[in-house]
């Protein structure tokens, strides 16, 4: 009986000891194992009187009870340890700064595209595309610009070949779409995309820049609709508040032409140094479309008539932004860019 007292003190004192996984493992295969001591207890009842044994054995087995219990509890709390410790050591340390991810913003001339799209589009007016080398028919022949024109003089042409070059302006585009449509009305669209000119670049001239076209073709069309249309336009871009005035200008495939104003946006009108005190500022070129353009493109001038507008996008961008050099939106400096993340 003392020695399974015994057997029993030393295995809890073991098991007590034991720090790690591996050391009790050793206790387990010490006590409990088939060769282990507790069997051994059991292997010495043989040698006990017959009624010694049932006390001897019950004891044996209480022992045996104990230190399996024992030896669980034990693993249980190193295998928690084991984890705290894992989870301890593989701490990811959320204080150190990130790799900063860049990402890009919307160009500021996109954004003004965009806004005029959603503008347009939410007046019902679909968007087209067009080629940017474009055939000289296109761009100047369909547009009322005959080859010996002097209008040619007034947008200097980049040429590839004597009936193709880079589209001086989105009237292309106005023109494949005219013809396009085959005499058949209405027409409501605008069609935005890069045009070039031979220019000599510096703060307000670029040999490439932004237009965006409006057209539309229906019965009944008059310059009061263009210059609701255009009006409307002009408070969506600069703020409510906003007047237009038209004066008379000339484009070869609009008739009458206007060149478009629109009241300061900086001082309200009242003139300041943006509108040099005049209280306008010129933003677009525009007009009836011009009843041989109607005709050169199928439909019928006595009962159809249409208006045409061709606004620059650099030019609304400057005033929005107040940005006073064009070569800004084309030399991609970063620190320039950067700062329309507030406006997409
Ligand atoms: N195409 C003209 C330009 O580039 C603008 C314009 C378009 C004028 C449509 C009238 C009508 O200057």
């Amino acid at each position: 009986m003392d020695k399974i007292q015994q057997v029993q003190e030393s295995a809890l004192q073991a098991i007590q000891d034991a720090n790690d996984l591996e050391t009790l493992n050793q206790v387990r295969l010490q006590y409990l194992s088939k060769k282990g001591s507790i069997q051994a207890l059991m292997s010495e009842m043989k040698t006990l009187p017959k009624e010694e044994k049932p006390e001897f054995g019950s004891k044996v087995n209480v022992c045996k009870q104990l230190v399996t219990e024992a030896i669980d509890a034990k693993q249980q709390e190193l295998e928690e340890g084991a984890l705290f410790a894992n989870l301890e050591n593989e701490k990811i340390d959320i204080t150190l700064p990130a790799t900063q991810v860049k990402l890009g913003t919307v160009h500021p001339l996109m954004i003004i595209q965009q806004e005029i799209e959603h503008l347009f589009i939410g007046m019902g007016y679909t968007i087209a595309e067009g080629p940017e080398v474009e055939e000289d028919y296109y761009n100047f022949e369909l547009a009322n610009i005959p080859k010996d024109h002097p209008a040619r003089d007034m947008q200097d042409t980049f040429y590839i070949d004597p009936n193709t070059l880079l589209r001086t302006h989105t009237t292309a585009m106005q023109m494949r779409e005219l013809e396009k449509a085959k005499g058949q009305a209405p027409i409501k669209l605008i069609c935005p995309g890069k045009v070039y000119r031979r220019d000599d670049d510096d703060a307000t001239h670029s040999h490439q820049f932004m237009q965006s076209e409006g057209l539309v073709v229906a019965e009944n069309i008059t310059l009061a609709d263009l210059k609701g249309t255009l009006e409307h336009m002009a408070n969506a871009m600069f703020g409510s508040g906003r007047t237009i005035r038209f004066r008379p200008s000339y484009f070869p495939f609009t008739e009458p032409s206007v060149e478009v104003d629109v009241s300061c946006p900086f001082c309200n009108g009242k003139g300041c140094n943006v509108c040099k005190g005049s209280g306008w500022i010129e933003i677009l070129g525009a007009g009836m479309v011009h009843p041989h353009v109607l005709e050169m493109n199928g439909f019928d001038p006595e009962k159809y008539s249409g208006f045409a507008f061709g606004v620059g996008l650099e030019r609304v961008a400057m005033l929005k932004y107040g940005i006073d050099d064009i070569r800004n939106f084309y030399i991609n400096d970063q620190r320039f860019l950067k700062n329309f993340d507030r406006f997409d």
